[in-house]
């Protein structure tokens, strides 16, 4: 046996898979092992204790094991390595970065040998079983075409994508993946969901698909993502990430406990590589990432426009000639045209123009709680706004807004920057421009009728 192709082999799967080489522990351990000798020799011969020598063993043979899919340890190290020498008889550098890597049974992945490398079709580590499985799609024509010209053109570093709850962020995401694969060399998907940590979720996203060594600190398990994401092209995407902000506050401002999220997506912005970050959110992100950097783009999602009107086919509405109506009242918002066909179904027999002689508005019981859970995250300056707005009869001026509610302006101008954040402003300052040139600078607010109507269809208005 030549022990110098089994470390050369060994350090080449490790590297291929975790971005790490094998440290100088590490091969005098293998080179130990190799050669027959006892843990206390390896110890007493580096000056070390056996201990030390044990526990780092013990993570190489994990390595090893996830590696190869089958479980590597002190007294079969040697065998496996040598078998696979053996049965691949080509160079190490071939099987390690070539199609003989299949020998990983239990491990969908596909190391490659150059970062920038494309991918074929099945070569493609997936890791989105997590994600909500889609059950309709609709238009998103032009979003998809956006998003995908800029991850293959413009391989920007984080994207984000914002919208309101339920207009189909997520959905948008998923379709994208089936679309955009055959670009990536890892597809990713998480939600933060439960808030996880950045421990928890560095540690779970390490394990997934870079390395079954996880180092014990928090910089040197960002290390590892980062020096990965240079090498293979990856594609994360992060989902509900308004988890991480606080509630009561401005937009998109991290809790406390999150603020090392805000770091590492500070990292992946600035440092050079191929990969790219997804960040669904509610929210946009307030901090300076979005705005500073010229590999952060940004794409605000609203309704599905005409291609809602599948989604009232699909509930087997009747009345088509109204269907319009339908659509322009909920804004096109596919979730809560579904919830409103449902109402349509159980109330009217599927009649939308019975539904629609009601003269106002009716929020079904699940859109309601939506917006109250949406209501619930806004600052009192926020509130003091949308409650204002929600009375006026048409859209307002900035300076409108300023004078008629009193608190600080400067506190009332950071309140509607952040409702924007949220989306729940209209903005018709295009308009205005284009139509009274002299009144240029009048942005003209409106607030989202959906939620107009939730705030003023409440006895009280809630505070
Ligand atoms: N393009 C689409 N075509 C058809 N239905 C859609 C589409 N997009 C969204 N939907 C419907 O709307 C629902 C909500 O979509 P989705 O969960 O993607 O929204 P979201 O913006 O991610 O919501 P949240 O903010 O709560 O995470 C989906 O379950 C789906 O039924
Ligand atoms: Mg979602």
């Amino acid at each position: 046996m030549d022990i110098a192709e089994v470390l050369k082999l060994a350090d080449e799967l490790l590297f291929t898979h975790t971005g790490e080489h094998l440290d100088h522990l590490q091969e005098t351990i293998l080179k130990g092992t190799l050669q027959g000798q006892k843990y206390a020799k390896i110890a007493s011969e580096n000056n070390l204790s056996e201990g030390h020598v044990r526990d780092t063993a013990s993570e190489l043979w994990q390595a090893l094991s996830h590696v190869l899919g089958e479980d590597v340890n002190k007294l079969n190290a040697r065998n496996i390595l040598e078998k696979i020498i053996i049965s691949n008889s080509g160079s190490i550098g071939d099987f390690v970065s070539g199609n003989k890597v299949s020998i990983c049974s239990t491990q969908k992945r596909s190391p490659k040998s150059s970062p920038l490398s494309k991918p074929t079709e099945n070569n493609t580590y997936l890791d989105i079983d997590t994600a909500p499985e889609i059950t309709g799609f609709y238009g998103r024509t032009d979003e998809l075409n956006t998003l995908k010209t800029w991850l293959v053109q413009d391989c920007p570093r984080i994207i984000t994508l914002v919208g309101i709850i339920g207009v189909g962020k997520t959905t948008l995401a998923i379709k994208l993946i089936e679309q955009i694969q055959t670009q990536f060399e890892y597809i990713v998907y998480r939600s933060l969901r439960y808030c996880p940590t950045i421990d928890d979720f560095l540690t779970d996203l390490l394990q997934s698909f870079i390395s079954p060594i996880i180092p014990g600190t928090l910089d040197r398990k960002v290390n590892v993502l980062l020096k990965f994401l240079r090498k293979h092209r990856c594609l994360i995407i992060i989902d509900d990430l308004q988890m991480l902000f606080q509630q009561g506050q401005f937009a998109g401002q991290y809790q406390a406990e999150f603020e090392e999220y805000y770091l590492l997506f500070k990292q992946i912005a600035e440092l050079p590589h191929a990969s790219s970050l997804l960040l669904i959110t509610n929210e946009q992100l307030e901090d300076a990432i979005v705005t500073r950097h010229k590999f952060i783009y940004s794409l605000k999602l609203v309704g599905l426009g005409e291609s809602a009107k599948q989604i009232l086919r699909d509930k087997e509405l009747s009345d088509e000639q109204m269907w319009d109506t339908l659509i322009e009242k909920y804004q096109s918002h596919p979730l809560w045209l579904e919830m409103t066909a449902t109402m349509i179904q159980e109330l009217f027999a599927g009649k939308v123009t019975e539904f629609l002689a009601y003269p106002s508005l009716i929020l079904s019981n699940a859109i309601t709680s939506q917006l109250s859970r949406l209501w619930i995250r806004l600052s009192e300056s926020e509130k003091q706004v949308m409650n204002y707005l929600a009375k006026q009869e048409d859209a307002v001026t900035l300076s409108q807004i300023l004078q008629e509610i009193s608190h600080p302006p400067t506190e009332l101008l950071k309140a509607i920057q952040s409702l924007k954040r949220r989306c729940l402003l209209e903005d018709t300052s295009n308009f205005v421009a284009a139509n009274h040139r002299e009144n240029h600078q009048s942005a003209l607010l409106k607030i989202n009728p959906i939620f107009k109507y939730y705030l003023s269809s409440l006895p009280l208005l809630p505070t």
